[in-house]
C-alpha cells in the first residue's frame, strides 16, 4: 500500500513540475495526452482482440438459476437464458447493476456452528455509486472536447448541481463518487482478510482514481483554473491541431498528466473488466446444454484401447493373479 501510494503521489509532483516549470507545455499539454491516448488504443485492442480470441469449445455458463429443463420446473430465464435477447438482458442488468454483486453473501459461523448466510450489499452500492458517478463526471466533461456543447451536457450539469450548495455548486456525483472511492479503500485497507488478498495493483489503482477525482475537486472549489484555456486546449487535442501555451495552472497540470498515466495505465491492469465483462464466457452464452449437444470443434480422434481390448491383452495373467474377469 506504501509504494502504491508514493508512486502516486511521485506521479503528481511530477504533473505539478510539468506546470510551473518552463518550456514543458508540448511535453505536459499533447505528447503525453497523445502518447497515453496511443498506448490505451493499442492496449485495449491488442487485449479485447487476444481475450476474443481464445478459445471457448464448450458452453460453460455459471448458472445462478434453474436451467430450462422439464416442464412443470420454473426456468429462471435471466439467471439462466436459453436464447440470445434474455443473455444481453442478464448482461444489460450486470453491466448497468451490477446484479451478481447485487446476490453478495456474508457467510458466517454462529452460536453453536450454525452456518448463517445473510446478503451483504455495501459492495454493490459502493460500486454502482462509483461507476454511475463516474459516468456523469466524464458525460459532464464532455463539455470541454465539443464545440457547440452536445446536447443533454447543460441540462445534467443542472441536475448534478442540483442543490446549489456553494459557488461553483457542489456536484452530487463529485461527492458520490468521493464517498464511494473513500469506501472502497477503507474496505480493503480494514478488513484483515481483503487486505491478506489487495495487491500493490490493486491499492495503486485506487489511489490514482482518487488523486485524479481530488485534483479534480480541488481544481474546481480552490485552486481555480481557466476554464475557456483549458476548454481551448482540449478542443486543439481532439482536433489534432494541439495549442502549445503556457499551463493554465498547476493543479491542471496535475489532473491532465494523472489522467494521461491512468489512461496509459488502464489496458494493463485490472481496469480492463470494463471490457472483460462483455467477453466472459460465464456472462455471454446461452445455457442451452440441455436442449443442444456441445460439440468440441477441436475434437481430434483419440486412440482408445477399451476394457474389453484390455482384458483380451492379459486374461491369463489376471486369472493367474486371482482377478475377476468378464470372459472366461
Ligand atoms: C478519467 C478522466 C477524468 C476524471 C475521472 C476527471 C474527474 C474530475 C472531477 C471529479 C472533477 C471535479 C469537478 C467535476 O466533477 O466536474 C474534475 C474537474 C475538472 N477536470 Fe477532470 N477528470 C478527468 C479528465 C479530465 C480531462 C482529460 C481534462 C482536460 C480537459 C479535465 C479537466 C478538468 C477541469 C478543467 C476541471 C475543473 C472544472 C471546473 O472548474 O468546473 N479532466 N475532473
Amino acid at each position: 500500500m506504501t509504494y502504491a501510494l508514493l508512486s502516486v503521489l511521485l506521479l503528481a509532483a511530477v504533473g505539478w513540475a510539468g506546470g510551473v516549470v518552463g518550456n514543458t507545455s508540448l511535453l505536459f499539454a499533447v505528447i503525453i495526452p497523445y502518447a497515453a491516448l496511443a498506448v490505451f488504443v493499442l492496449g485495449f485492442l491488442f487485449r479485447a482482440i487476444g481475450w476474443s480470441a481464445s478459445p471457448v469449445p464448450f458452453c460453460i455458463p455459471t448458472t445462478c438459476g434453474q436451467q430450462q429443463s422439464l416442464p412443470w420446473i420454473r426456468q429462471d430465464r435471466l439467471g439462466s437464458p436459453t436464447s440470445t435477447p434474455w443473455v444481453i438482458g442478464r448482461m444489460a442488468l450486470e453491466v448497468l447493476l451490477f446484479r451478481s454483486l447485487w446476490g453478495n453473501e456474508r457467510v458466517e459461523i454462529k452460536g453453536a456452528g450454525k452456518l448463517i448466510f445473510s446478503p451483504k450489499r455495501y459492495l454493490w452500492l459502493g460500486g454502482l455509486l462509483f461507476h454511475w458517478s463516474l459516468a456523469v463526471i466524464l458525460f459532464r466533461h464532455l463539455r470541454f472536447f465539443t464545440e457547440p456543447v452536445l446536447p443533454g451536457i447543460a441540462a445534467l450539469q443542472g441536475l448534478d448541481g442540483f442543490f446549489e450548495i456553494g459557488v461553483p455548486v457542489t456536484y452530487v456525483s463529485d461527492v458520490f463518487i468521493l464517498a464511494a472511492v473513500t469506501y472502497l479503500f477503507a474496505r480493503r485497507a480494514l478488513s484483515p482478510q481483503m487486505r491478506v488478498i489487495s495487491l500493490p495493483a490493486d491499492y495503486f489503482a485506487l489511489f490514482l482514481i482518487a488523486a485524479v477525482l481530488l485534483s479534480g475537486v480541488l481544481m474546481r472549489h480552490f485552486f481555480k483554473t481557466d476554464v475557456e484555456r483549458v476548454k481551448e486546449m482540449a478542443m486543439g487535442l481532439v482536433s489534432f491541431c494541439p495549442v502549445v501555451s503556457a499551463h493554465p495552472g498547476a493543479f491542471f497540470s496535475i489532473h491532465l498528466f494523472l489522467v494521461s498515466i491512468l489512461v496509459a495505465y488502464f489496458p494493463f491492469s485490472k481496469l480492463m473488466h470494463a471490457a472483460g465483462v462483455f467477453l466472459s464466457p460465464t456472462r455471454n452464452l446461452r445455457n442451452d446444454s440441455r436442449m443442444r449437444r456441445h460439440v468440441n470443434p477441436w475434437d481430434y480422434p483419440v486412440k482408445v484401447h477399451t476394457y474389453e481390448e484390455y482384458e483380451d491383452e492379459f486374461r491369463e495373467a489376471m486369472i493367474e493373479a486371482g482377478i475377476p474377469v468378464e470372459k472366461k
